[in-house]
């Protein structure tokens, strides 16, 4: 379907500069720490489904990763069912076993596991037996390889904040309370260790479903892309051209980077580019692709200054993580 493009720019950024919006409202409700994470989008997902006329009943996320986006739409019943897809193997494990009913037992080994980077490597040995064996795993190496990063070649935290090494961003209490909380939800989500463009066309008839769409892209080019993500070559033109066909609506985000903008000039879909803060807390800006973005014209930028960030860390004491729904540094970063 060819749309009109504005007469003017699609990017309003010149027009006013937004507002930042208080993370704070994000509660972090993911087990992961997510390479390229999309809790600082919360705010524009919550905006743009308000924005909808009809309720949708599904959501459907192709590359769900952490999976912040179709939590947050479950928990604060912005529709009634996820379909979550993630190609990773690693990564789904972590999902299947919480669907099949094992957060409780994750929750417990995490609890009961003693963090040293011998224990890691120890545990990281082992051949996993169960499902859920291999999700534990996930979870560990989430936790302590450098960035959340599970790709090859990803590398231990070596200092770590606060120069708590390995540790740093183990918080067995924070993650065994998020994952029983999931049990809260779980039989809405759907979930599928499968291609996310195969989910995408199986649902492309269905008028109720609504689509968040995070594909792995990163602007340095496919190295950078490896980097991350261990699937991380997608055809992008086909993605593209299996959104013009769906009949429920879809965002898209990407990196900003110029053949990005042409493909969706091609396709007739709409852009906007959203300011965020990225790991190292340079300024950012994403851009959101879809059929009809007016509802974004007067949306504050979903992001938090930095001088806030270090401030709450601050107050915080080194031995408890930041509560559930404060801005702690995963709020804040692009890393989830
Ligand atoms: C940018 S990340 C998504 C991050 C997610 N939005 C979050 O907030 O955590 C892209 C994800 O797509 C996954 N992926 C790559 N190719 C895929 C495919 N063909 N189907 C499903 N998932 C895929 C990658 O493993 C990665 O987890």
């Amino acid at each position: 379907m060819q749309r009109q493009l504005p007469l003017f720019s699609e990017f309003t950024e010149d027009v006013a500069l937004p507002r930042p919006v208080n993370v704070a409202s994000v509660p972090q409700r993911s087990p992961f720490r997510y390479p390229g994470g999309k809790t600082w989008f919360v705010p524009t997902f919550r905006r743009w489904v308000a924005s909808m006329k009809i309720k949708p009943r599904i959501l459907i996320e192709p590359f769900a990763g952490g999976g912040i986006i179709s939590l947050t739409a479950l928990f604060e019943n912005l529709v009634e069912q996820a379909v979550m897809v993630e190609l990773d193997e690693e990564v789904a494990a972590v999902w299947e076993a919480i669907v099949d009913g094992d957060a409780e037992w994750l929750a417990y080994r995490i609890l009961t596991f003693t963090m040293t980077r011998e224990a890691v490597e120890e545990e990281l040995q082992k051949t996993p037996a169960s499902k859920k064996e291999k999700a534990f795993q996930t979870i560990l190496k989430n936790r302590t390889l450098h960035g959340g990063i599970l790709a090859e070649g990803a590398s231990f935290i070596r200092r770590g904040e606060n120069g708590k090494g390995i540790g740093s961003r183990w918080y067995p209490k924070t993650l065994a309370r998020r994952l029983i909380n999931l049990n809260h939800i779980v039989e809405r989500i759907d979930f599928r260790c499968d291609d996310g463009l195969r989910v995408m066309m199986e649902f492309a008839g269905c008028e109720d479903a609504i689509y968040f769409i995070d594909p792995p892209y990163t602007a340095g080019g496919k190295k950078a892309g490896k980097r991350l993500y261990k699937h991380h070559q997608i055809d992008h033109e086909h993605l593209f051209t299996i959104c013009e066909s769906l009949a429920g609506d879809f965002l898209m985000t990407y990196d900003e980077a110029e053949e990005v903008k042409v493909m969706a000039r091609r396709h007739g879909f709409q852009m906007r580019l959203i300011p965020m803060k990225n790991t190292h807390h340079a300024t950012m800006k994403e851009l959101v692709i879809g059929r009809d973005l007016s509802w974004l014209n007067d949306l504050p930028a979903a992001c938090e200054s930095k001088v806030r960030y270090v401030q709450r860390q601050k107050q915080m004491p080194e031995s408890h993580p930041p509560a559930e729904g404060y801005p702690d540094r995963e709020a804040l970063d692009s890393s989830g």
